[in-house]
């Protein structure tokens, strides 16, 4: 009984902080003015002492990553979420924003129950804000600098939130009190803000989203160069069918794998090609050292959560020959079979 009453008041809380979260976005949409900057994002982009402050602590931490060799860059590879083919971080803030979100509304109510569900919730979002604090936290130390500032916000607030809600926990001693539920109201209001910069990071900087070339083709054998213009390990970048594409030849050996970072985007016929074991020879990016098995295109170390497109090669009659391994997302095999069933239904 306790437990299904906390499910639907969780998943009512989750709605109207849903809807909440969108006024914002409908006002601006209702200006019918795209992709413009509002003052609040143009105002933290001119705020220099952020901006140097922010780009100090990002490399520091991106430094200290790559310092900590492989063990530092497994963490960091778990806390980007390169190991869920996604960013982990937006994943996790659902937890977190939905348990405060409820938790301040029933702190508000009346009643012995309502206070102790939001005592529980609020216990629950604070702990779920560790680790949603680390994959962000993770996830800054490569940031793009255009939403550097946006990103040192929304983390602050988040830490103005959590304090506030550890504050309202300690204030309620059990029962909501009226400073308790002071602090948690003032905690929805920061996380409220916070929530909207978030979104801004995705919608609008395009921060973890897949900046890659997606190509349907060439799914025939394709000839691209002559194997005489190749030399060995000295990447070359070509275009095929609008795509951008590196070769690599070592050895007798030639690879070719998409040549625009899932990251942000950076020229990987300008990274490092290494040997990595068991994936093989790879390519670390020279903007935030992500690193592809240049075999089939799987993510080795992030940031980047997403796989790059691969190609198979051959050389015939001095001719380099490339074609698509072709590879389905699992998420987008489900949902055409999904699709598939419906339709046949
Ligand atoms: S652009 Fe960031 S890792 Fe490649």
């Amino acid at each position: 009984m306790y437990a299904s009453r906390l499910f639907v008041a969780y998943t009512e809380s989750k709605i109207l902080f849903a809807l909440l979260l969108s006024i914002p976005t409908f006002l601006e949409q209702s200006k019918e003015v795209p992709m413009q900057e509002t003052d609040v994002e143009r105002n933290l982009k001119e705020i220099e002492s952020i901006d140097s402050a922010s780009h100090a602590v990002s490399r520091g931490i991106h430094n200290a990553v790559l310092g900590g060799g492989e063990p530092a860059r497994k963490v960091a590879d778990a806390l980007h979420g390169t190991w869920l083919g996604h960013p982990l971080h937006p994943a996790l803030t659902d937890f977190v924003v939905g348990a405060f979100a409820f938790g301040s509304l029933f702190n508000l109510a009346s009643g012995e129950l309502n206070g102790k569900l939001a005592r529980k919730l609020i216990q629950a979002g604070a702990i779920m804000a560790v680790p949603t604090a680390l994959a962000g936290v993770t996830d800054f130390s490569t940031v793009p600098r255009r939403a550097m500032n946006t990103a040192a916000v929304h983390g602050s607030l988040n830490s103005v939130a959590l304090v506030l809600y550890l504050l309202s926990l300690r204030n309620g001693n059990g029962r909501p009190s009226g400073m308790s539920k002071l602090f948690s109201t003032l905690g929805f209001g920061a996380m409220f803000v916070s929530a909207w910069l978030g979104g801004k990071m995705t919608y609008h900087y395009r921060v973890g989203v897949d900046k890659s070339e997606r190509p349907e083709g060439p799914t025939e054998w394709t000839r691209v160069l002559s194997d005489a213009e190749l030399t060995e390990n000295r990447p070359r970048r070509i275009e095929v069918e609008g795509t951008a594409v590196v070769l690599y030849k070592r050895g007798s050996r030639i690879y070719a794998m998409a040549a625009v970072c899932a990251h942000e985007g950076g020229p990987l016929e300008e990274g490092t090609f290494l040997e990595k074991g068991a994936d093989g020879v790879c390519v670390e990016c020279p903007w935030h050292q992500s690193v592809f098995a240049m075999e089939d295109g799987h993510v080795v170390h992030g940031p980047s959560t997403y796989e790059l497109a691969a190609y198979e090669t051959r050389v015939q009659d001095g001719q380099i020959q490339i074609r698509l391994i072709e590879r389905k997302p699992v998420v987008e095999q489900d949902s055409r079979q999904l699709v598939g069933e419906l339709v046949t239904e």
